[in-house]
């Protein structure tokens, strides 16, 4: 969702936030803003609709400096993306960022107009500078004030005050929506993402839930909910400093998709052995654990989702019962758990709101044995509140629409069941190795796939005049298909949907006309035989099909039909490998009809509020 900077520092801090702010862009880009405190206590305060150029620009036209600042990019959820709702929000001498939203911002707002209070915004976060604003009158210190206030708020924030009364600090409060404090030599920052603060620190201490901290340039002080102090560990962050450059690609997206081979070949790296996926890379006690699960509850949202999807399949196959559930539902519903559950999480961010809020509901209330996150953030609340982890390692994705994190994910998740498989004996130990080799030559097929662009390419040019599309798959290639059909309208905004291919004639067939162009995911599989009487019907409408298949597959290309056939691979990496020609497939749309493709209208890298 949005992003926040602060920092406070003996130099000049805009730079440093103004840096942070374009590093967390993909978060939010509808308006953005910051505000200095410099040495003699004047706030500058300066704010701008669009993305952080305008800001940048409207900087270089109207300095602000100062060696205290906070920064914010949003995304909007109450009022619409205008400068005035833009933060920083301030009263008076107050000034705020705020990420999450506050549910009781109604009542709240009544109470503070009653004391007189005058709004200037339609924010939820705007309650927040005029209630430190007030409790500040009666508190001895900026920290209590807001201690003070966060205790009246109900929803989610990550949020960062400044006074201009008081130039030398900034406080914080985090819950339910994540902070990260960087440590400099002499100065420090705070953000929502380390990400933004890595061109400044490599050193990091989380905010755990509940926290609010007090930050100067030379002292650091947590204090948990209870208001003791607190010290969490600081973690060094092996995140490279150039995971926010887009290198020689055009976008963000691009070169994420052609950083798959390594980004895979990371996530395998030092889990397998000679023919074994390496059980203790789940955990210490996971070959306990995993001995001990009879059936797995996956729960994610958006492209996590669909990875879910595949390793049903994968997990069902080796008779080892398994659902998946988007979090937004599952959290909302009484959903039935069997005996002996484990409880998995899948999410790129690690802060995805609904799932984080599916993982807590089933710690605290429902009967799964235990609980494990798959996810690219270490450190994430995700990470940090589940009894397993286990990294992606795709390293930092700033396109909005999932491509590196999503094949990671399917990786991580094979390589979960090829572990549970083995500890439950439901796999044997030959077809073990057979699937930890195929793991192995994984990076390289992806690269071949990659290789295949220019002839993607010249397929894209007959999308980009079309309004609607489908997306055809049959078992573990369906969920392909939707997530084809997902990286398809997210960034091109052609309307695209997903069916299982079964269901063509249940309804979306009296859609096929020749200005609906049907993908098809084929992979020659036990399934292909089916799929092809499907597409028969489509041809037989009059429809355009455009076919990812391999050569043992024998399709070809003519009257209605185009074909791009990919290496042959087993079935179990299909999903994987198929993924790779749909990404590109709508990279080149949204290219040809000059969309913002890593930053999509109205959507955001990180979801943290419901
Ligand atoms: C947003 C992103 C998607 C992502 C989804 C779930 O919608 O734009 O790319 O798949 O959130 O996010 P997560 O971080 O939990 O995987």
């Amino acid at each position: 969702m949005c992003g926040i900077v602060g920092a406070v520092a003996q130099r000049d801090v805009a730079p440093i936030l103004v840096e942070g702010l374009k590093r967390l862009e993909y978060r939010g880009y509808d308006s953005a803003g910051l505000a200095v405190i410099d040495r003699q206590g004047v706030m500058g305060c300066l704010r701008r609709i669009g993305k952080v150029r305008e800001l940048e620009d409207a900087l270089g036209e109207k300095p602000v400096q100062g060696g205290t600042g906070i920064a914010h990019t949003r995304w909007a959820t109450h009022g619409e993306p205008s400068e005035r709702n833009a933060h920083p929000h301030t009263s008076d001498d107050i000034s705020v960022v705020h990420n999450g939203i506050i549910e009781n911002h109604e009542e709240l707002r009544e109470q503070l107009q009653d004391l007189g209070y005058i709004f200037a915004s339609d924010t939820d976060t705007e309650v927040i500078a005029h209630l430190v604003h007030h409790e500040r009158k009666t508190s001895t210190t900026l920290l209590e004030a807001l201690q003070k206030t966060v205790v009246q708020l109900t929803g989610a924030y990550g949020t960062v005050v400044i006074d201009r009364r008081e130039p030398d600090h900034m406080v914080v409060a985090r819950s339910g929506s994540p902070l990260v404090i960087g440590y400099g030599i002499g100065e420090h920052y705070v953000a929502s993402d380390q990400l933004a603060l890595l061109p400044v620190t490599r050193r990091f201490q989380y905010l755990e839930e509940g926290d609010v901290a007090e930050i100067t340039c030379g002292k650091v002080e947590v204090y948990d909910r209870n208001g003791a102090l607190v010290q969490h560990e600081i973690i060094d962050s092996d995140l490279d400093h150039e995971a926010g450059d887009k290198g020689s690609y055009r976008h963000y997206m691009l070169k994420e998709i052609f950083e798959q081979p390594e980004a895979i070949a990371n996530t395998l790296e030092g889990r397998l052995t000679e023919a074994h996926v390496a059980v203790e890379s789940f955990g210490h006690n996971a070959r306990e654990i995993f001995s001990k699960v009879e059936a797995i509850q996956l729960i994610a949202c958006g492209t996590s989702y669909n990875a879910g999807m595949v390793a049903r399949n994968w997990f069902e196959d080796m008779g080892i019962p398994c659902r998946v559930e988007i979090a937004s539902e599952f959290r909302y519903r009484k959903a039935f758990v069997a005996e002996n559950s484990l409880f998995v999480t899948i999410s790129q961010s690690g802060e995805t709101a609904d799932t984080l809020a599916s993982l807590r509901l089933a710690k605290d209330e429902q009967g799964f044995i235990h609980t494990l996150s798959i996810c690219n953030v270490p450190g994430s609340s995700m990470v940090r509140e589940s009894d397993m982890a286990f990294m992606t390692r795709a390293g930092a994705e700033i396109g909005v629409a999932s491509t590196k994190a999503f094949t990671t994910q399917l990786v991580s998740l094979l390589m979960l069941v090829v572990a549970i498989g083995r500890c439950k004996n439901r796999l044997s130990e030959s077809d073990e190795a057979t699937i930890v080799a195929e793991l192995r030559e994984l990076p390289g097929v992806i690269r071949d796939v990659l290789q295949q662009k220019e002839a993607i390419t010249e397929l894209s040019e007959d999308f980009a005049d079309k309004h609607h599309s489908l997306f055809l798959g049959r078992g573990t290639m369906y969920p392909i298909a939707m997530e084809g059909a997902l990286k398809l309208k997210e960034i091109s905004y052609i309307h695209a949907e997903a069916y299982a291919a079964g269901e063509l004639k249940h309804g979306p067939l009296a859609l096929i006309d020749s200005d609906m162009p049907v993908v098809v995911v084929a992979p020659n599989n036990e399934l292909l035989e089916k799929l092809k009487s499907n597409m028969e019907e489509v041809r037989a409408r009059g429809g355009q099909l455009y076919v990812f298949s391999d050569p043992r597959a024998m399709l070809v290309a003519g009257e209605g039909i185009k074909v791009i056939t990919l290496t042959e691979v087993s079935d179990l990496l299909a999903p994987i490998v198929y993924t790779v020609p749909l990404q590109l497939l709508s990279y080149d749309v949204a290219l040809i009809k000059g969309t913002d493709v890593d930053q999509p209208r109205n959507l955001a890298k990180s979801v943290t509020v419901e």
